[in-house]
């Protein structure tokens, strides 16, 4: 039987790791994988991950199974930090999963139970795995325009131009912020045309967000997700507690369904636990209680809050140091929308083969398509990128 397997296609931010690591120069430096680094390189536990995991440890007294949706204490604290009060709780189906990507996972799985014709609009680019998901659900992708090479900001008519081609029951996915791979967002009057589109024509809203607080701020980064929430009849939301939280390898996800139509509740709670249970049975518990523990203790929550925000504004400061450098060598601001980013990305919009030359000749790795992660810099290291990029020729 393996015989008949087919090598699949590598991913390729992940293959940047490798590639990394296997590079001896000294003075390499990785803008790879989404990963937050300190200015030493390290990514380190929070404070409040390390007190919250001692609490769980010394209280609790069983590992027993939770329940198929996960904790409740856990999906209320998300709920909460997510949406503040934009939908009453009474209106949303959640359920834990393995990281984002489990709840990015079971949402296409539960839109192809829902409608198996339903196509999912994805911005041009967006994280490769999405696409690459979809594919292996076969599920129909469709790209819409999203950024603008020339601003490197969005291309908002080509947006709303292109999702005026989808149909009644098709899906839009949108990053809640901090927009993966590009850092280009969309302000809060564009957000509100997205809305009354895909209101006119009848489109269900899926927002992916991986980043809340990595980019304006915990309650500023989370405004389009709710006022999509409280705007739109339904909505999928797949959140990520792996960033802001720093705990990648515990996979902490919580996935939501929202109708505005309280009746429909029941039913989408247990539909998604019934997927859980088909996919994994019940969700990973350990991160989803450090984030619970966190969340519903205010001293903890306020500790977590000021390291996440330490954290936001120390990539704000490489971005403005790495556009401030560009713009003494070129003396031109055609670089100042790395300032404007937000985010732990930027896609710098130049082409695989600068992005080929500026690792093979200066150690810098970053995506094929040009994404940079910001949080790989530090104040010695935007010096030689803005070098790098300039004497590269982008
Ligand atoms: C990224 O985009 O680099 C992260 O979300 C990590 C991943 O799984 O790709």
């Amino acid at each position: 039987m393996f015989e008949t397997l087919k090598a699949q296609p590598a991913d390729k931010i992940l293959a940047l790791i490798t590639a990394f690591r296997e590079d001896p120069r000294d003075n390499k430096i990785d803008l790879g994988v989404g990963v937050y680094k300190d200015a030493t390189g390290l990514t380190p536990v929070m404070r409040s991950v390390k007190a919250a995991e001692q609490k769980i440890w010394e209280e609790q007294t069983t590992k027993a199974y939770t329940g198929l949706a996960g904790d409740p204490l856990y999906a209320d604290g998300m709920i909460q930090l997510v949406l503040g009060n934009a939908v009453a709780r009474g209106n949303i189906g959640a359920v834990a999963t393995p990281g984002g990507t489990g709840a990015v996972r079971q949402a296409f799985e539960l839109v192809q139970m829902a409608n198996p014709n339903a196509r999912v609009f994805v911005s041009d680019p967006t994280w490769p795995n999405h696409v690459s998901i979809l594919k292996y659900l076969n599920i129909e992708a469709v790209s819409y325009r999203y950024f603008d090479r020339e601003t490197r900001g969005v291309n908002f008519d080509g947006m709303m131009e292109d999702l005026k081609a989808a149909k009644k029951g098709d899906v839009v996915l949108l990053h809640g912020c901090c927009h993966n791979p590009t850092g280009a967002n969309l302000n809060p009057v564009q957000w509100q045309e997205v809305i009354d589109l895909m209101n006119a024509q009848g489109l269900i809203p899926m927002i992916d967000i991986a980043y809340q607080g990595f980019g304006d701020g915990l309650e500023e980064d989370a405004k389009g997700v709710r006022m999509v929430a409280s705007n739109c009849p339904e909505v999928l939301i797949a959140a990520s507690c792996s960033k802001n939280f720093g705990i990648y390898r515990e996979r902490t996800g919580l996935l939501m369904a929202i109708s505005q139509d309280a009746g429909a509740q029941a039913l989408n709670q247990a539909t998604l636990a019934f997927l859980n249970r088909q996919n994994y049975s019940f969700p990973p518990d350990h991160g989803a209680r450090i984030v619970a523990t966190i969340l519903h203790d205010d001293a903890l929550r306020a500790d977590w809050a000021a390291e996440l925000e330490a954290v936001r504004l120390g990539m704000l400061d490489l971005r403005q140091g790495l556009a401030n450098e560009l713009q003494r060598l070129t003396g031109s601001d055609r670089f100042g929308f790395l300032a404007q980013h937000r985010g732990m990305f930027s896609l710098l919009g130049t082409t695989p083969e600068l992005v080929e030359k500026m690792r093979a000749d200066y150690g810098i790795y970053m995506v094929g398509d040009s994404r940079m992660n910001i949080a790989g810099l530090n104040t010695q290291t935007v010096p030689l990128l803005a070098k790098a990029i300039v004497d590269a020729g982008v």
